[in-house]
């Protein structure tokens, strides 16, 4: 067997993530968390990285003892790292801000290499100059398996992701036109990302120029992998409502969620109260895109919120409607 043909059969999908009902009093209504911090590194990237390193394999892009380099200050470095070291070859990611910081120790167990650089915008020049292949995730934005494997396991009529690449929505907005399912995709976007103007307004080139407080989802300019077409709905979601719905998925997994999956879990909301209003009834899926202690020193702290003068009350209340009766 040729090491493609290995590295390939290497890269088949994963572990299937489990489903975490989440109470609701809504009669009919069914809210159920699809849970991606159950990766193997922890967040939803980890299929993103195995289906950008399958289509450079199959590609020609990437072939034996290729050094693999991407850009990102995120999840999706620990695991690009880890499947580079499950087929042998060197990572290199280059991330913004000051040697030394604590995102890179889990990329340096992983035998990847970090490289820092200022101001965040240099990372993707930086990382073109280094010699390898750049995975670049938001050029590419792979699709990847996650549609299969949801559908699979449940038949909603919704389901919700946050928006980084675009490439989940899109992997979700084409398995259902495909197939002809019934399910509807939503999007669910943080402050300061241009995802939820775009989409509104059509304009594929509107930027904000302002970065998300959410890690991992909303974007400053639209990214070339989000598919406005492929989306029936993108939800604004106020960067408290992020936090308390965090906070609530927390109460009820126990694990310290990202912002992502609290912004996917209030648009849910939305669409549920939407439903209650019109008596209607169903199953939405809403993401959990990670988990990690590092959400505990923000999303989780009650300084972190303050500083930023963000007013959890409200949401926390509204939250109320899933939460189990006399709960
Ligand atoms: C809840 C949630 N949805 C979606 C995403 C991003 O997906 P994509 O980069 O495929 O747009 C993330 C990533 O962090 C997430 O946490």
């Amino acid at each position: 067997m040729s090491w493609n043909e290995r590295a390939l059969k290497v890269l088949t999908a994963g572990e299937v993530t489990p489903l975490i009902d989440v109470p609701v009093r809504v009669p009919g209504v069914r809210l159920v968390l699809k849970d991606e911090s159950a990766q193997p590194t922890g967040s939803l990237r980890h299929r993103h990285a195995r289906a950008l390193f399958r289509q450079a394999v199959r590609d020609g892009l990437i072939g034996e003892g290729t050094t693999v380099v991407e850009a990102t200050g995120g999840n999706a470095a620990v695991a690009q790292a880890w499947h580079a070291r499950r087929l042998g070859l060197p990572y290199i990611v280059v991330m913004p801000g000051k040697r030394g910081e604590q995102r890179a120790r889990p990329v340096g167990e992983l035998g990847g290499e970090c490289r820092f650089v200022t101001p965040p915008p240099a990372i993707y020049d930086a990382a073109r100059r280094i010699e390898g292949h750049f995975l670049d995730q938001f050029g590419r934005a792979a699709e990847h398996d996650l549609a299969e494997e949801l559908f699979g396991q449940i038949k909603p009529d919704w389901v919700v992701t946050g928006a980084g690449t675009g490439a989940t929505s899109a992997t979700l907005g084409r398995w259902v036109r495909e197939r002809g399912e019934r399910c509807r995709v939503a999007v669910a976007d943080p402050e300061n990302s241009a995802y939820f103007p775009g989409w509104t307004l059509d304009a594929p080139d509107y930027a904000t120029g302002m970065p998300s407080r959410i890690e991992g989802i909303g974007r400053p300019r639209m990214e070339p992998g989000f598919r406005p077409d492929l989306v029936d709905r993108v939800i604004p979601v106020p960067d408290a409502a992020s936090t308390a719905a965090a906070r609530h998925i927390r109460e009820i997994t126990g694990a310290p969620v990202g912002g992502s999956s609290g912004t996917a879990l209030w648009a849910a909301l939305e669409l549920i109260e939407r439903m209650r209003e019109r008596g209607e009834t169903g199953t939405v899926v809403s993401l959990i895109g990670d988990a990690a202690d590092r959400h505990l020193t923000t999303y989780h702290d009650d300084g972190w919120a303050a500083e930023r003068a963000l007013d959890l009350a409200p949401y926390t209340a509204r939250l109320s409607l899933l939460r189990p009766v006399g709960g």
